[in-house]
């Protein structure tokens, strides 16, 4: 990310002199310009209204109204999604790619439906049949094939399954075997063989086709027949259906994907998500955003597809007859896709938007840039609480012209997701990029969203209104002191969106899902005043010390984690024990500078070892690769734990 990031915002271009008739003239093109406010369909104060069960639903909803299943009625299922895209963008460009360099190319709704047909009838030459018994694995980076992959899948009912690096070996097999997966759809040649070695090795019994994307040599084919797995191109599959078999659609109700999320411990859990739970959840974030896609808009795929995040946002865009360009695979190119593209709606990770607002706030060095940075975002900011939202003002032409410029110069919508934003970061980017941006939060189990910030609403630091596709309810959490009765406990969701179970591990189905069909999130939510929820604090990970003290040691990390020379923390606590210890890996670019002041020198390995007492400094970041962070960046805390045991029985000995 950090290459990302230097390259795609370079400091701040801001003149040394502002003349005073540059000034004046600026504040008289600030009014002729200023468009009008954005009117909120519901009262920004009363976001939500109570319901039966102590529930609330958004004000959205008027009393009498549904849950939202489907925004068209000829779109209910994903499949219908795009054969509606097809049909309202009279077979308009669908999905983008590019070579390195090279303007994007296009591939139009027909050609991605009809290949999705060949491929679909191909498979089921292949052996598999047409119906929601069949898993099909996809295994690759975000490109047109996977949706074309997928988009076959669902011409004949059959079930995709997304697989990817990060899962690990382990895992893979694990998920292979649960879902008895037979066919697998690769990228390439690494992946091909990744799966090859778990055959070889006697695992995947079930596995019998892999159907590739990209060229590959005939030892690959040979390799396959040794361990009894056939290895064929994906325009092979394509090119064998001589009959086009008919299409068989699905129903809203039969299961369109299984998405495995590895948790930070057991084995990953493969949550069942039928078309009905994806369309509504695409379908309620429309109205909830007051935008609807047109043919004219374009997102750029760079968030993994096999995230349900990413893989909502596409279903709106291609139930609009909209456009999806894919980045080049490479992270470190896409600032200039984005350039390329020119997306008009950008969904993205705070991890990034975090970078966006170093980035920018660093390229302003000298007090009188500082000074006019802060000018620049506390005007434009009071123009966004005034409902306002624009990137023609003479702030945004003078000093974040440059920012906008760097995504490409035509987002008008951003969605954040998947972790939460900071109050800081989101009110900066609201003010200097010039767009909606709407901060999203839910989890998989619940498809993607359940709640979705409102348009106009200014405010943050909360996550917004229940989608219209559910409604959402706070449970009580004894233990932790979170009563229903003063609008606090633990989130519960139920709705159109909400998953039927993990694939075969009924235990922890009856964890999540109660009989009455509430998810349980395990977060800890509360109702602000204007009706929005905000994420309070988490059920799990909570421990209680010796003295009987409720330790969340996440929020311990948050905060220790803002702190400049600290990269990384991991907080451990003990019930037999009465305090807490930490593990920091510390920032190598500011521990140096940090050591030198109080005469201390060395490599970063020299200086851990230098350490402080009650504290084990860690050379290494916790990474994904080395096994102690989920794919989605969070605390393998059983790990690390075995990893660091030795250095907490020394630091809980030298505290005795
Ligand atoms: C295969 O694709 C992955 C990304 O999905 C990439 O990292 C890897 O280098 C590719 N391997 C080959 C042989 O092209
Ligand atoms: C400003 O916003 C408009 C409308 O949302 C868009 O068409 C235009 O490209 C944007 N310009 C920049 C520099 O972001």
């Amino acid at each position: 990310m950090d290459s990302l990031v230097a390259l795609l915002f370079s400091p701040l271009p801001l003149p040394a002199i502002i003349s005073l008739f540059a000034l004046a003239a600026a504040a008289l093109l600030y009014l002729n310009t200023r468009p009008g406010a954005l009117n909120s369909k519901v009262d920004l104060n009363s976001q939500t209204m109570g319901i039966k069960d102590g529930a609330r639903k958004t004000a959205l909803l008027e009393d009498n109204n549904n849950l939202v299943s489907y925004y068209h009625d000829d779109a209910t299922t994903i499949y219908e999604v795009f054969q509606r895209g097809l049909r309202v963008s009279g077979n308009g460009p669908c999905l983008g790619y590019r070579k390195p360099g090279m303007p994007y190319q296009w591939l139009h709704y027909k050609q991605v439906s009809d290949r999705a047909e060949h491929l679909g009838s191909g498979l089921l030459q292949k052996g598999l049949k047409p119906n929601s018994d069949s898993f099909i694995g996809i295994f690759a980076q975000n490109r047109p094939e996977w949706i074309i992959g997928e988009l076959a899948c669902y011409t004949y009912s059959m079930v995709a399954v997304p697989l990817y690096d990060t899962l690990g070996p382990d895992a893979l097999v694990f998920i292979i075997d649960q879902a008895e997966i037979s066919t697998v759809l690769c990228d390439n040649q690494s992946k091909v063989e990744t799966l090859l070695q778990t055959r070889e090795a006697g695992q995947t019994p079930a596995l019998k086709t892999i159907v590739v994307m990209d060229p590959f040599g005939s030892e690959l084919v040979e390799r396959g027949i040794r361990c009894g797995v056939d290895v064929v191109s994906m325009m092979d599959v394509e090119r064998l259906c001589v009959f086009r078999v008919p299409q068989q659609p699905p129903k809203p109700d039969d299961l369109s994907i299984v998405c495995f999320t590895s948790g930070t411990t057991g084995n990953p859990k493969g949550a069942m998500l039928t078309h009905e739970n994806v369309v509504s959840d695409a379908a309620a974030s429309v109205p909830q955003a007051a935008i609807t896609p047109n043919t004219e808009d374009v997102s750029i795929s760079f968030l993994p597809l096999a995230h349900m995040f990413e893989r909502v946002v596409q279903t709106v865009m291609y139930g609009n007859g909209a456009r999806v360009g894919f980045f080049q695979g490479d992270i470190r190119l896409l600032p200039d896709d984005m350039k390329t593209l020119k997306p008009t709606i950008f969904p993205v990770v705070p991890r990034l938007l975090n970078r966006v607002y170093d980035k920018v706030q660093s390229g302003a060095q000298s007090p009188f840039k500082k000074w006019l940075l802060n000018l620049a975002v506390e005007r434009k900011f009071a123009e966004v609480k005034a409902g306002i939202i624009r990137n023609n003002s003479v702030w945004d032409k003078l000093i974040f012209n440059k920012v906008q410029e760097s995504l490409g110069g035509r987002v008008r919508v951003m969605v954040t997701g998947a972790a939460p934003i900071s109050p800081a970061v989101l009110n900066f980017l609201r003010a200097s990029l010039g767009c909606q941006i709407f901060e999203a939060y839910g989890q998989t189990e619940c498809t993607a969203g359940c709640t979705f910030t409102m348009p106009g609403d200014a405010t943050s630091g909360h996550v917004g209104a229940p989608l219209p596709c559910n409604v959402v309810r706070l449970v009580d959490v004894e233990d932790m002191n979170y009563f229903a009765s003063n609008g606090e406990g633990e989130v519960c969701i139920k709705g159109r969106n909400v998953f039927k179970g993990y694939l075969k591990d009924p235990k922890r189905t009856a964890e999540a899902l109660d009989e009455d069909g509430w998810l349980h999130t395990g977060d800890i939510g509360k109702w602000l005043p204007s009706g929005v929820l905000k994420i309070i604090d988490r059920k799990k990970n909570i421990f209680k010390l010796a003295q009987g003290e409720y330790i969340a040691p996440e929020k311990i990390e948050n905060v220790y984690v803002r702190s400049g020379p600290v990269a990384q923390v991991f907080v451990h606590g003990d019930s037999l024990q009465s305090c807490l210890i930490a593990i920091v890996v510390p920032d190598p670019e500011v521990l140096p500078g940090l050591a030198k002041n109080i005469g201390c020198q060395g490599s970063i390995e020299e200086l851990c070892k230098n350490g402080v007492k009650d504290l084990y400094l860690h050379p290494e970041q916790f990474t994904i690769e080395n096994g102690l962070l989920t794919p989605t960046l969070k605390a393998k805390r059983a790990e690390l734990t075995a990893l660091f045991q030795p250095q907490i029985t020394t630091l809980y000995a030298k505290l005795q």
